[in-house]
């Protein structure tokens, strides 16, 4: 089979800046602070950790060995690697398994991406002024109920994301993260130290970092690994295709813990921009998804400067969202650029088509389209709209099994001297440590994972 030579990021930093943008997103910012909320803090907090140490690192580094080996995307990457073995056509399957799920997280997430955009103009316009919480949760019920904002906004996230796309790794990719990440750590660290001079710190840190293992259940276990799977943009081909742009000359183990440590500091940083706020109010912090949307903005309109940091905010949010949709939209366009079926700019505009349609079903679902139950083969998603579905489906279920059949992949199947190659740790404790941790303990666990996700013990 002819392959369409790709481009490759211009070096290991641009290749880190892009991968940070894809790890850092609605779920360090949005999702992270309220999961810690609602399951308890501290015990959470450091349940996390460990589970980003044990696994996130190895499986971030599995998947770029992958992409990286053959320097293809997931499709043909599988299906070179295997080649010779009875199974190959099973592992071609993975590949193809592992492009859907991006695009079936998509489905719901330029909905909220485009959220976010819709509050940053509602603040620079004074929508969300002079309001108290009753109001704050009509404005986003009556945004959700509304299928022409949702909507609109959701194709402008798509437009901007397509549009990187379109224009290949460097003059798109790289040029977006480049001007995207820096103001996206910038307005952090502002909000941060604007939280830190409005009190409520020391609560934050007792809350986040004094454990009380009696929070510790099954479920909690479950929820830690999902966020930490979800954050480190795992099981979705992203890490597989960005790794497949990776030039040889560059060490992945480095850059694996370089994108595992940015991600889980923002994840850590959220909270201490949210918490704060939180506690000086005398609000409640397990407030769910609400947190960002509903609760924040009550209090941006009573703060100091608080418009401004309300849009700050709101902006962080989109720019984190926006460095995300890109690597989730890349694989599928790599897919069919690489294999010679269309142009970059031709499967751009495919893409973002046929994602288009996805993404105004789950806008809908929440609306017009709320009475559509689909899919009912246990109690648990019996009762999902299209959007809930696709949240559960792709970024519960099938990031766990495509880490799962990664992980599968590279312990049994991958040839131990490819591996070595690549890693280039050399024979060592690490090494082998490493490929342990791979080979055995992740196909039980994350296995054990799925048996339990779909026994109804995990999300609902
Ligand atoms: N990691 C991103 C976030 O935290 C989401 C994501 C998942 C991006 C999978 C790419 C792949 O929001």
């Amino acid at each position: 089979m002819t392959h369409v030579t790709q481009e490759k990021w211009s070096s290991g930093t641009a290749f880190l800046l892009a991968a940070i943008g894809s790890a850092v997103g609605l779920g360090n910012i949005y999702r992270f602070p309220y999961v810690v909320g609602e399951n308890g803090g501290g015990a959470f907090v450091l349940l996390y950790l460990g589970i980003v140490l044990l696994f996130g690192i190895p499986l971030v580094m599995t998947e770029l060995t992958i992409g990286r080996r053959r320097q293809l995307p997931p499709i043909t990457a599988f299906t070179e690697l295997s080649e010779g073995k009875k199974s190959q056509p099973f592992w071609k399957f993975v590949g193809f398994s592992s492009i859907l799920t991006p695009l079936g997280i998509l489905g719901f997430y330029f909905v909220i991406a485009g959220w976010t955009l819709n509050y940053v103009y509602s603040i620079i316009t004074g929508q969300l002024n002079n309001l108290v919480e009753g109001q704050t949760l009509a404005v986003f019920t009556e945004m959700q109920q509304s299928p022409a904002t949702l909507i609109f906004w959701m194709t402008l996230s798509l437009l901007i994301t397509a549009f990187i796309i379109s224009r290949g790794i460097k003059a798109g990719l790289e040029k977006a993260v480049n001007i995207l990440m820096p103001m996206l750590f910038a307005i952090l660290v502002i909000l941060v130290i604007y939280s830190a001079f409005n009190g409520g710190m020391v609560e934050t840190f007792e809350f986040m970092f004094t454990p009380d293992f009696s929070k510790i259940t099954g479920r909690t276990v479950l929820e830690a690994t999902g966020q930490a799977f979800f954050s480190l943009s795992l099981g979705s081909a992203t890490m597989l295709v960005y790794g497949s742009y990776l030039p040889k000359d560059t060490s992945i183990p480095k850059l694996a813990c370089g994108v595992a440590f940015a991600d889980t500091f923002v994840a850590l940083i959220a909270g201490f921009a949210v918490f704060p706020i939180i506690f000086n109010n005398g609000l409640e912090i397990d407030s769910g998804p609400n947190l960002v949307f509903v609760t924040l903005p009550v209090i941006f309109d009573q703060m100091p400067l608080g418009q401004a940091f309300g849009i700050l905010f709101f902006l962080l949010l989109a720019f984190a969202a926006i460095t995300s949709t890109i690597s989730l939209f890349e694989p599928a366009v790599s897919n069919l650029e690489e294999r010679g079926i269309f142009s970059r700019k031709k499967a751009s505009v495919v893409v973002g088509f046929g994602l288009w349609c996805l993404a105004c079903l789950s806008a809908l679902s929440m609306n017009v389209l709320s009475d559509l139950r689909v899919l009912t083969f246990n109690d648990t998603v019996a009762s999902k709209n299209i959007m809930d579905l696709l949240e559960y489906m792709s970024a519960n279920a099938m990031m766990l099994i495509n880490s799962l059949f990664a992980g599968i992949f590279l312990g049994w199947i991958l040839n131990r001297k490819e591996a070595l190659e690549e890693l280039g740790l050399g024979d060592s404790i690490l090494f082998k440590f490493w490929r342990a941790i791979i080979k055995y303990i992740v196909p039980v666990v994350v296995g054990y994972l799925i048996y339990a996700f779909f026994t109804g013990q995990m999300g609902g």
